[in-house]
């Protein structure tokens, strides 16, 4: 093993952890890896402004769709994420300029802002979710479905936790990276398909099929994704089954993506019968759409092993 290599594995450490585990019930054994372990490192400038602008504006559409989803009664919520909404338009504004003339520093600066401001705001997801979860007189009501409050604090989680990435330049081996995107965005696109079907008018029941379809293949696709973690720890070596896995993880990204997209474009045209904000629809749109561009990126990286 070359120098750079052995001090790129003394950053990743590899072991047995099953996703419903708290880090401490992960045993500390491990076993020999049966060769080299392809490692990934991201591009940092590159990487940190692409998460940032893509992140940035969806954390700003959570602060909108919370506020919307409180009752009127919450006033000290409402205005609590009116003002999440207002330091997410301002922190989107000052990523637009890094972007345009992007340094190390600059960079550094901005990953850093993001970082403590959506920490911030996962906290306040929490709190409002403690809110929404308890029995007495802190229970809130309103229109924001728990599983929606828990969905966009992992989505918050997951933003924080590549930025941190990147500001430590911790590495990780390639097929750990894509098993755990796969987990995570087929969760996400799980609950995306649920959230519609609950969404849309009863009435829509061609629509209300489709979802559920959606909903059903997700939840297969995350334990699947699941099972091949499992079956690739603690060493994260590359199988080929990484590739055909991650195409028809590619695959299914593109359906939901091109249904989201029909689904966007008729409440656009008010021709959908819905209680689903245009907005909405977009952003989850958004998001299958990056899903779609990071699997076409790990295809990359694979084919470059
Ligand atoms: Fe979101
Ligand atoms: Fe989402």
């Amino acid at each position: 093993m070359t120098t750079e290599i052995q001090s790129m594995m003394s950053q990743f450490r590899p072991g047995f952890c099953q996703p419903d585990c708290v880090e401490q019930d992960c045993p500390s054994f491990t076993c020999p890896p049966p060769g080299i372990i392809p490692l990934r490192r991201g591009d940092f400038i590159a990487e940190s402004i692409s998460n940032n602008l893509f992140w940035l504006r969806i954390m700003m559409e959570h602060a909108l769709f919370m506020r919307l989803g409180f009752a009127c009664v919450n006033i000290d919520l409402i205005n609590e994420a009116q003002q999440y909404e207002q330091a997410y338009t301002r922190q989107l504004n000052q990523a637009r300029a890094v972007a345009s003339a992007p340094t190390e520093q600059s960079v550094r600066a901005l990953n850093q802002e993001s970082i403590e401001l959506t920490q911030s705001f996962a906290c306040f997801k929490t709190m409002v979710l403690d809110r929404i979860l308890t029995c007495g007189p802190a229970k809130i009501g309103g229109y924001n479905f728990p599983l929606l409050i828990d969905h966009i604090r992992r989505e918050a989680v997951a933003f924080v936790s590549r930025l941190e990435a990147l500001q430590t330049g911790r590495v990780e081996p390639l097929a750990l990276t894509i098993v755990r995107d796969q987990t995570f965005w087929h969760r996400i696109m799980a609950d995306h398909a649920k959230f519609i079907v609950h969404l849309l008018d009863p009435s829509e029941r061609g629509f209300v099929d489709q979802a559920n379809s959606f909903s059903v293949l997700f939840d297969n696709k995350r334990f699947q994704a699941l099972d091949l973690k499992s079956m690739l720890e603690p060493n994260f070596a590359i199988y080929p089954i990484l590739k055909r896995f991650t195409r028809d993880s590619l695959q299914a990204a593109m359906q939901i993506r091109d249904f989201k997209a029909a689904v966007t474009e008729l409440i656009a045209e008010c021709e959908l019968l819905s209680v689903i904000p245009e907005l909405l629809a977009d952003h989850v749109r958004r998001e299958a759409e990056r899903f779609v561009e990071t699997m076409q990126q790990r295809l990359h990286e694979l084919s470059q092993v």
